[in-house]
């Protein structure tokens, strides 16, 4: 399917010609913005008469004067300053949608031209922990970014970087050792039993091997010896390691399942996958004089991090007792990334609290020729997610809130909603249960990704299964809104593009915006910025709903007036359908 020209694109183009048949020397963007006066508003006149010293006004009656309007342009005139105000045909409009609805897989949206080798990091729990909100907004965000990407041609490495390394394995190994049933539980197919099993199991050994650890001293040494047989390779503790990893991805697996969320276990190469890069990452950075000796540790100095006694604040690559830090996995990372993937773009979807540290490994592999000006690098900074008080989200106790809890209470709430109306759209319980999971999950994933990233949220479950506002549901609604116009529709109408029509202002409104998917899209994927498409998803639902006041459908004038709003209305649903899916959240047909 060749991609379709936006009339964004189409209208920009004429003016740019007309431009420069006015002034030939000029390299100038007519700027062109939606509007609400006219259809588009082009504000480029204005640095074009600084220029040339012209008077804008009489300028833009120039170019005005050249642009050819063809069957695309009804009206331009001259407004304001110097503006142009440009209404177009209802035919090029409609005649625009058309060619969109004969893609339906990508609704003619081209893909980027130059596409790159992206390694995105992302949704990185902890071994032998559970995972929380903090987890929960990297997962989200990062399949999102992901999507995103895959969908505009990009070649995407998913890397899920767990915290499966470092000395507390000691102390784990050496009491697992020491109670060896305590990991063993029965195998089932339910993999929500047996995640919730696993966690419970890792759970309890890990809090009764820490309280051992904190009271008997012989265990303690004996924790540290397994910490040293562990780095050395030893088989037997290694094996040991291993069943924590496994019994932890089950867990992991079952909350990402519950997510309903695509992770795969090739792409979970966790701190322990670059082990064998460790002493030569640090070889390389202290003989090309990156890293220094500082009391026996490898340390990176910059000179803008200081620490609050005006001391400069190193970033710790080998500790002095010679173990490596999270600093030393990162930048084995890097190098893995950009000289065995071969990629361009490196993002880590990583809590804002650990800004600096990757400013600091970002800068020392620059430092080291790892980063150059042909890769990027850059952390997609989240901020904290905040209980209904706005403070950091905590149970009444203090405690961090289980993610898992959390998720089941949003698909409780939003089954309840689901039900309220299940009689009346025809569910039955198994539908009932399905959409209450869509619903409920597609809600914390909605009210994640509608806010900036870098910005804190409330985690409120009440807004976030409110039909009313800035929803998911509100989203998922207006699109089993439209399945059941089609479905009653049926046999009678088909949805289908009529030019000839004379289109109402809010069927242009409406067209008008579902031109700009592409668009929307190509600025989403450019800035990483979810929350954008978000927003177009939720200003395309609001133009619905306007649409269903001033036009009816079902009960329009002609057969062909019905054909043709069936046809705004199926396009519209096509959009939702592929925008929330690309912010990881489904639509069921019926709602
Ligand atoms: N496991 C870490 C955490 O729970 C996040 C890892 C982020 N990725 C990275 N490459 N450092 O906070």
């Amino acid at each position: 399917m060749a991609p379709v020209t936006s009339l964004t694109a189409s209208v920009n183009a004429r003016l740019a010609d007309a431009l420069s048949a006015t002034l030939p020397e000029a390299d100038v963007d007519p700027l062109l913005r939606r509007s609400d006066r006219a259809d588009y508003q082009a504000n480029g006149i204005l640095t074009l008469a600084k220029k040339a010293k012209a008077n804008p006004r009489e300028l833009a009656a120039q170019v005005l004067a050249k642009v050819e309007s063809g069957d695309l342009l009804k009206e331009i005139e001259v407004s304001g300053p110097g503006f142009l105000n440009i209404t177009l045909t209802d035919k090029a409009i409609a005649r625009n949608l058309a060619e969109r609805y004969a893609d339906p897989d990508r609704l003619g949206v081209a893909p980027a031209e130059h596409p790159g080798t992206t390694v995105i990091d992302y949704a990185q729990p902890n071994v032998a922990k559970e995972m929380h909100v903090g987890h929960l907004r990297s997962a989200v965000i990062g399949d999102a970014v992901v999507q995103i990407l895959e969908f505009t041609g990009e070649n995407v490495v998913r890397r899920h970087h767990i915290g499966d390394w470092g000395t507390q394995f000691g102390m784990l190994i050496q009491y697992l050792d020491e109670h060896p049933h305590e990991l063993d539980h029965e195998k089932s197919d339910d993999l929500q039993a047996s995640g919730e099993e696993a966690m419970s199991n890792l759970d309890r050994l890990y809090k009764a091997a820490r309280r051992l650890f904190d009271a008997d001293e012989e265990f303690k040494t004996r924790a540290r010896r397994r910490v040293v047989d562990l780095q050395a390779g030893d088989p037997a503790t290694l094996a040991a390691w291993q069943k924590f990893v496994d019994e932890s991805k089950i867990y992991f697996f079952s909350v990402f399942e519950k997510l309903d969320m695509e992770i795969r276990d090739p792409d979970i190469v966790g701190e322990s996958g670059y082990n064998d890069m460790l002493a030569e990452t640090c070889r390389l950075l202290e003989e090309s004089g990156v890293a220094v000796r500082s009391k026996g540790a490898l340390c990176v100095f910059f000179d803008d991090v200081k620490g609050p006694d005006g001391n400069p604040v190193p970033l710790i690559v080998q500790k002095s007792d010679g173990g490596y830090g999270y600093a030393a996995t990162d930048l084995s990372a890097i190098r893995d990334r950009v000289f065995n993937l071969k990629s361009n773009t490196l993002l880590y979807v990583v809590d804002a609290r650990q800004s600096l540290h990757f400013k600091m490994v970002f800068e020392t592999a620059r430092r080291a020729g790892w980063l150059s000006d042909g890769v990027k690098a850059q952390q997609l900074a989240f901020g904290t997610v905040l209980g209904k008080d706005g403070k950091p989200f905590k149970t009444r106790e203090g405690e961090t809130v289980r993610l898992v809890d959390l998720l089941d209470e949003a698909i409780d709430r939003a089954t309840t909603v689901v039900r309220e109306k299940a009689e009346k759209v025809g569910l039955t319980e198994q539908e009932i249960v399905e959409n209450g999971r869509y619903v409920g999950i597609g809600a914390v994933k909605y009210a994640d990704l509608s806010t900036s990233a870098v910005r804190d949220y409330k985690f409120d479950l009440d807004q976030m299964v409110s039909l009313n506002g800035d929803t998911s549901v509100y989203l998922q609604y207006a699109y089993a809104r439209i399945q059941s116009i089609l479905r009653k529709a049926g046999a009678a109408a088909a949805p289908a593009a009529h030019p000839e029509l004379e289109l109402a202002p809010a069927e242009r409104a409406l067209g008008l915006h579902l031109d700009q998917f592409g668009e929307t899209l190509t600025e989403v994927a450019e800035g990483y910025e979810p929350h954008k498409l978000a927003a177009y998803l939720f200003k395309l639902a609001t133009h619905l709903t306007t649409f269903y006041d001033q036009c009816p459908v079902l009960k329009a004038d002609t057969p062909a007036q019905m054909e043709n709003r069936l046809f705004l209305v199926d396009l519209t649903a096509r959009t939702l359908h592929r925008g929330m899916a690309l912010l990881g959240i489904r639509t069921p047909e019926k709602l």
